[in-house]
């Protein structure tokens, strides 16, 4: 029997109509057996301080902390803002990032994203695998999702019309899912 895989997910979007936090919504429809998805807001965490954490992390931080640090993998859905993630996405990392614990140390990730542009938010990919790198996570490489002109790909009920990109989405799932059980095994 193979074990359940729990799995975290955010989107950089703050935005109530975001693309990404829709495209995360729709990983949930296509879970993996074995696989669940709890998905975390961003919206309550604030701004990096690091005088604020030297008086500790303020409560929406560390349950975030708690819940990656809980997590077997994590699935991050990034927007593309002037080229790279949203400072939303980038402000949440740099408070998980950091000790004690380094909740983000060695965790497998996966890497999505949507964008209204042509290049579906490729160049924020590579800038958050880039990220991933530095803290030591170990992002999963293929398949890519990629969601390019995306208010093409969801109905008005941000709900994700296109069979193809729904196709990529479950490839990727399953692909998270052996990748984080080979991690898993390897430690
Ligand atoms: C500040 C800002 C910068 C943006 N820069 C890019 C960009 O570099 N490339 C791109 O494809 N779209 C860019 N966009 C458009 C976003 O792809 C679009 O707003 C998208 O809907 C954001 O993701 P969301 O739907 O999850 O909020 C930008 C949007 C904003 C607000």
């Amino acid at each position: 029997m193979t074990s359940l895989l729990q799995v975290l997910g955010f989107a950089g979007s703050l935005r109530r109509g975001s693309y990404n936090a829709a495209l995360l919504r729709a990983a949930g429809e296509l879970l993996p057996e074995g696989m669940t998805l709890e998905i975390a807001d961003l919206s309550s965490i604030p701004l990096y301080n690091e005088d604020v954490r030297d008086q500790g992390y303020p409560e929406a931080v560390q349950a975030l902390r708690d819940h990656i640090v809980g997590a077997d993998a994590l699935l991050i859905a990034t927007p593309e803002y002037n080229g790279s993630i949203s400072g939303v996405l980038k402000n949440a990392l740099d408070w998980a990032s950091r000790a004690p614990g380094l909740p983000l140390k060695e965790k497998p990730v996966a890497i999505m994203g949507a964008s209204t542009g042509n290049m579906g938010s490729v160049r924020a990919q590579m800038h958050l695998r880039h990220l991933c790198s530095y803290m030591n996570m170990f992002p999963l490489n293929k398949p890519e999702v990629l969601v390019a002109q995306a208010q093409d790909k969801f109905d008005v009920d941000g709900r994700l019309i296109d069979e193809v990109t729904r196709g990529f989405l479950s490839d990727l799932l399953i692909a998270l899912a052996d990748w984080t059980r080979r991690v898993k095994k390897a430690e």
